[in-house]
């Protein structure tokens, strides 16, 4: 049985704890004053985000979080961690998330993904820390043949290696647990996540050429990109477009603190989707998103992209039943909130206060 700890009491160590999901997650932790240890080689998030995270909750909850630049594939920087702090709870966010670029460089996602969830767990063992939250994605269940889909919904083959990731390493940790049955895992599996902190202060600040719809729809509401393109409008869905369920990033957030107050005091592998159980349409999205920004917003509709899916959303209701946590907040909050992140600042981290 892991132990039952009061957030005060518990050093959680976050890895990712720079990027998109893992920056507000971490403001989370801190308003409820979790000592928080963020590991990120800050090779796709940006050091500022966690001067904004320290904005946000104020010095004094500031003051519990301690960031290491490294990378989770570095052994040796882990065990110093480990050594400096003793850890009860890790949240592994760290990995290459691309689809896209994933299909290019299989090598390095499955060496960058794998390797370092290897390198966690083994000094995770060797420091007694059993107790793990990990950032999977509703990409597991492949092409659902009847969403909304529940954890019981039949895991499908992976169309892409970022995805066949996802899938191993949540086989990795429930491997784990059945040979050391000590061991605590909790397999959260995220929709789509968009939306910004409420702040205005923190985003997602993708490099380039946005691959996600709310990230590139974004861009064109503030003018940096001229169109969005539609992949389809010939799904079988009610207006053709593909159907997705976006969830606020602070909704996701707090999905992690319900899931570590779930932990206390048990052992396992259970799954958990966190999404709003809601579908919207890529068109919905564009539609709700102009209502956000005051204009519109132009798009032309393009061919499928390889490799989509018609539709995914997800039955929620395990989440609410067994850890008390229901999403907040709806697509209109969601768009209100990237656009004020998007409009306040239009180069992400790198836009001049
Ligand atoms: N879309 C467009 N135009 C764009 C980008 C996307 O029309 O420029 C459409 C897609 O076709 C899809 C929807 O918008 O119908 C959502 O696409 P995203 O790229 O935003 O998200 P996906 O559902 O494709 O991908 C997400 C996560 C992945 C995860 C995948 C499967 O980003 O990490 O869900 O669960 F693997």
């Amino acid at each position: 049985m892991s132990e039952t700890l009061k957030p005060e009491d518990t050093c959680v160590l976050v890895t990712g704890g720079a990027g998109f999901i893992g920056s507000h997650t971490v403001v989370e932790l801190l308003n409820r004053g979790y000592r928080t240890v963020v590991v990120d080689d800050l090779s796709n998030a940006s050091e500022v985000a966690l001067e904004r995270v320290r904005e946000i909750v104020g010095e004094q909850h500031a003051a519990n979080l301690t960031f290491y630049q490294e990378n989770v594939l570095d052994r040796a920087a882990l065990e110093r961690i480990f050594t400096a702090h003793r850890i009860d709870r890790v949240i592994h966010f760290a990995g290459f998330k691309a689809v896209g670029e994933s299909v290019t460089k299989p090598i390095e996602y499955y060496h960058n993904n794998i390797e370092s969830t290897l390198a966690l767990v083994d000094t995770m063992r060797a420091h007694g820390c059993k107790s793990i939250i990990f950032s999977s994605s509703s990409t597991v269940y492949g092409d659902p043949d009847n969403p909304p889909v529940t954890e019981e919904s039949p895991k499908k083959m992976a169309t892409n290696p970022y995805g066949w990731t996802k899938w191993m390493i949540e086989q990795i940790l429930t491997d784990i647990h059945t040979a050391d049955p000590n061991w605590n895992v909790v397999l959260l599996r995220y929709f789509n996540p968009i939306g910004a902190h409420e702040s205005g202060l923190m985003g997602e600040d993708p490099k380039g050429i946005p691959n996600n719809l709310v990230p590139y729809v974004a861009q064109v509401a503030v003018g940096k990109l001229e169109a969005v393109q539609v992949f389809g409008d010939d799904y079988p869905t009610p207006d053709g477009t593909g159907v997705r369920d976006y969830i606020h990033v602070v909704d996701l957030a707090t999905g992690h603190v319900a899931a570590l107050n779930w932990m206390n005091g048990r052992t396992g592998v259970e799954v958990f989707n966190l999404g709003t159980g809601t579908g919207t349409s890529v068109l919905e999205v564009i539609h709700a998103f102009e209502k956000a920004c005051g204009h519109e917003i132009p798009y032309a509709v393009k061919p499928r992209r390889a490799g989509d899916i018609a539709a995914n959303w997800c039955d929620a209701s395990k989440a609410e039943r067994e850890m008390g946590w229901k999403a907040q907040f709806d697509i209109a909050d969601m768009c209100r909130d990237s656009w004020r992140w998007q409009s306040q600042n239009p180069d992400g981290y790198r836009t001049e206060r």
